[in-house]
């Protein structure tokens, strides 16, 4: 396993760099990724199905979602990567909620790290780093949602001291 220590983490503020992160989660989420906001956002069309142009979509999405820091004083987005040089071996997708009436928190929407790179400590380093911003952002929870059919993923939420607190539920109606 490559070494953590060169791993950085930064914002990604470069749009060139969407296309690159957008390519990332289309190669390496899995069917168990999705969850109830690949659906509504038009990833998925249903569950464990990703729309056949996955990496189109999901640039859409985050032109969309960080197009949109500006409009909407609440609510702020931010993505992140982990870098290895040139390459980007993880991303994350998050939303700061700092500045409402409401308890200061951070949702986080995405979390990938490349298959080559996973069970290294990448994506315990990026929850770390959204830990620290979030705690100097005065935010005083996390929330985020993972897919019912995805324990690796619960596992390492939960190895980071996450806890369940909800079961999301959907019916089609049409
Ligand atoms: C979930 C994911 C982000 C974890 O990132 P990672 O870099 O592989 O995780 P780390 O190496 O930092 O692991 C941190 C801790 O999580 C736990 N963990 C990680 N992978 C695990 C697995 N497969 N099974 C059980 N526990 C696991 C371990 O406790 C680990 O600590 P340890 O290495 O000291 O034992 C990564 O596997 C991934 O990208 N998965 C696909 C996308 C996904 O499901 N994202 C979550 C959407 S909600």
């Amino acid at each position: 396993m490559p070494s953590l220590t060169s791993v950085t983490i930064e914002e990604c503020l470069d749009d060139h760099h969407y296309q690159q992160v957008a390519k990332l989660f289309a190669r390496s989420a899995s069917e168990t990724y999705i969850s109830h906001s690949e659906l509504k956002y038009g990833l998925a069309t249903e569950e464990g199905k990703w729309v056949t142009d996955m990496a189109d979509a999901m640039l859409r999405r985050l032109y969309g979602l960080l197009g949109s820091n500006g409009n909407d004083a609440a609510s702020e987005y931010l993505l992140a990567v982990a870098r290895r040089g040139d390459e980007i071996v993880a991303a994350m997708l998050l939303e700061f909620e700092v500045a409402s009436d409401f308890p200061p928190a951070v949702t986080l929407h995405d979390i990938i790290v490349d298959k080559d790179e996973r069970g290294g400590g990448v994506g315990r380093k990026l929850m770390e780093w959204t830990e620290e911003r979030a705690k100097a952002r005065g935010a005083i929870r996390i929330f985020l949602e993972s897919g019912i059919s995805n324990p690796t993923a619960h596992a390492f939420f939960e190895s980071l001291n996450y806890r369940k607190t909800a079961i999301m539920m959907m019916k089609h109606v049409h």
